[in-house]
């Protein structure tokens, strides 16, 4: 991907004007702003009609620049070093003197935080005076965007710029780690937990689907195509397309795979792509052939259970 200079200053020049441009990301897209400004942070809640009370990822250029922010901890400086920046989003707590924007955090005196790897973010974020807060730049409870076009889709002019930056990498959301206390996972993501375990050589609790909800990422319906989806299915219906993990031999046209050879990385990178698309072929429903519940299969499957709650 190469980079146009001309753009990002652009997107530069919109964000210190406390607007909301739509980045690229290795995950997927995110609306961004000032995470210092409370008049940016709450344009963004505004255009994602996001429930106030579901706080934003802030997004850093290195971990010298969140030293402001939130205070480390040894987890923290283990995974970072190994991981960032990467899809993982740590949950640290947040200074007394931070001026991160109470809008951005729901008054809560803990903070979500992000390095991302894509290198038109790192540009940005390097030469930007403040961290960017960015959900990921969809409606609320609907699929994440993983292109540009996703992004116009969902907001059209009410959005002043998305900045282009290609398909991305990755393109499922972070894996969400808090680290305050024992390590626990409360959102499964784009890198996998078990290297994650493995490098802090301990178990890790998931604790993505509690009781009581901390976090709308645990919502039950979210990452929703807006058609109904069924899961584990051998046989579908009429006017139903027919999501597979690895192509078939007979393909038919309402077959969708995610990868050509059950690659699990590669069918997490197309899930969202693909959901919007059957969903623009005006099929009725989606049946989903069992998943892998295995690596980045657990992502999957984790977003499948919740777009099926339609
Ligand atoms: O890959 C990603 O993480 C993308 C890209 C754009 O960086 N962002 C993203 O943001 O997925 P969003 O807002 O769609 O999901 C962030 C999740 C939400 O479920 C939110 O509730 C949770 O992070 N969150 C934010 N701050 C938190 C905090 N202080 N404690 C616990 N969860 C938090
Ligand atoms: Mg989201």
């Amino acid at each position: 991907m190469r980079i146009n200079l001309a753009n990002i200053k652009k997107a530069k020049k919109l964000l210190n004007k406390s607007e909301c441009v739509a980045i690229p990301t290795e995950t997927v897209y995110g609306l961004a702003a000032n995470a210092y400004s409370d008049r940016a942070c709450k344009k963004i809640f505004k255009l994602k009609k996001r429930p106030k009370n579901n706080p934003l990822i802030v997004h850093y250029y290195n971990y010298k620049k969140l030293r402001k922010d939130c205070n480390f901890n040894a987890n923290f400086l283990k995974l970072y070093k190994r991981f960032c920046p990467g899809p993982i989003t740590f949950i640290l707590d947040l200074k007394k003197s931070s001026k991160i924007s109470k809008i951005t955090t729901n008054k809560k005196n803990t903070l979500a935080v992000r390095f991302p790897k894509h290198p038109i973010a790192r540009n940005l974020l390097k030469e930007l005076k403040f961290p960017l807060a960015a959900p990921s730049a969809n409606l609320s409870s609907k699929v994440s965007a993983v292109s540009s076009s996703d992004v116009k889709e969902d907001f059209g002019k009410r959005i002043k710029y998305v900045l282009e930056g290609g398909k991305p990498s990755i393109g499922i959301e972070s894996t969400i780690i808090d680290l305050r206390n024992k390590p626990k996972i409360l959102r499964l993501g784009g890198l996998d937990i078990s290297i994650i375990q493995r490098e802090l050589k301990k178990k890790i609790i998931v604790n993505n689907n509690p009781s009581k909800i901390s976090v709308p990422g645990q919502l039950k319906l979210h990452y929703s195509p807006g058609i109904p989806i069924r899961l584990n299915v051998r046989k579908i219906k009429d006017e139903e397309a027919y999501l597979l993990i690895k192509k078939k031999k007979k393909i038919k046209p309402n077959y969708y795979f995610l990868s050509k050879k059950g690659d699990l990385r590669e069918a997490a990178k197309n899930l969202y792509s693909t959901l919007r698309k059957i969903k623009k072929s005006k099929y009725k429903s989606i049946g989903v052939i069992k998943i892998p519940n295995t690596g980045l299969g657990k992502t999957i499957n984790d977003r499948l259970i919740r777009a099926s709650k339609f």
